[in-house]
């Protein structure tokens, strides 16, 4: 696996495989791996002639405040990870690399990058501004084929399916299911903040999900109905969510009853750790396959 910190180096050691015709996978990640991206470079290597993990803790999706200076970084533990996961190359930049001096382009998404993460009261709009501006510099760094994002971020994929159609860019999204721990938390860097304590209480979220997969497999369609059965689950474990909602999965628009394609989705802070978690309605995780296919297939 070759490491690389620059765009020049990354595009002389890619030439060769363009001049092949050789599908290029990258799965972009903000490092400290957990076994979601682990899945996605094993599936990125499944798929592709060449996969390229980039390793980017990107400042611009940051709000101050955040954790961004605290935020896990390990790179020889993930370069070894990647490595072992049969990457080809690892694109581990400089902050510089990215945004030089003088660099003053950003990439909004304007209704999608606004509302739940993107609400004033969550993470603002610049998190998902920053997530839109570096996903296309990196997609026109490493110009892959497909590019991997796991379901976990569920709107950040949406928001990158809308600015690939709106920029006619030409790349397929995949987006691999959620890895869960034992207990049904979603693996996530940030669990690594938690204490034995919080730990135990972050399990709410992925508890409240699945009462409210529960509620709905029962046929119960009215929203305030399913958001109640979640957020009873919520309130057992003393945790004040910052937003609990369902929404279309076809677009993250409002719904007035729950049908095969809803999407929940829950943010909360456990302590100072903010963790989001959501579930499509309808579709069992139990089989990621289908989960994985419905989110390839879906309408942007
Ligand atoms: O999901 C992440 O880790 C980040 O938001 C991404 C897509 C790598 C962009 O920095």
């Amino acid at each position: 696996m070759r490491v690389v910190r620059t765009v020049a180096e990354l595009r002389g050691v890619l030439a060769p495989c363009r001049r092949d015709e050789a599908l290029v996978g990258l799965v972009p990640t903000m490092g400290a791996f957990h076994g979601g991206h682990l899945s996605l470079i094993r599936r990125a290597r499944a798929e592709c002639a060449v996969v390229v993990v980039s390793l980017f803790v990107n400042p611009a999706q940051f709000r101050s405040g955040e954790d961004l200076d605290g935020y896990p970084r390990d790179e020889a533990r993930d370069r070894a990870l990647a490595q072992a996961e049969g990457a080809d190359v690892l694109f581990a930049p400089d902050p510089a690399e990215v945004y030089p001096s003088g660099f003053q382009t950003a990439v909004e998404v304007s209704e999608l990058g606004r509302m739940l993460e993107g609400d004033e009261a969550g993470r603002g709009p610049s998190h998902l501004r920053g997530v839109a501006t570096v996903v296309t510099k990196l997609f026109n760094m490493v110009a892959p084929d497909i590019a991997y994002f796991g379901q976990k971020d569920a709107q950040q994929t949406y928001v990158i399916r809308r600015l690939v159609q709106d920029l006619d860019m030409p790349v397929r999204i995949a987006v691999g299911p959620t890895v869960r721990e034992a207990d049904g938390l979603a693996m996530s860097s940030r669990n690594v903040y938690l204490t034995p304590a919080e730990r135990h209480r972050a399990v709410a979220l992925s508890r409240a999900l699945r009462a409210g997969e529960a509620v709905a497999a029962a046929g119960e369609s009215d929203p305030a109905e399913v958001l109640a059965a979640a957020r009873a689950m919520l309130d057992a474990a003393g945790v004040e969510p910052e937003y609990l909602a369902l929404r279309s999965a076809a677009d993250l628009s409002q719904i007035e009853r729950v049908d095969g394609t809803a999407l929940l989705l829950v943010a909360a802070r456990i302590g100072r750790t903010r963790l989001i978690d959501n579930t499509l309605l309808g579709v069992p995780e139990a089989n990621p396959a289908s989960l994985a296919a419905e989110r390839e297939e879906a309408p942007a």
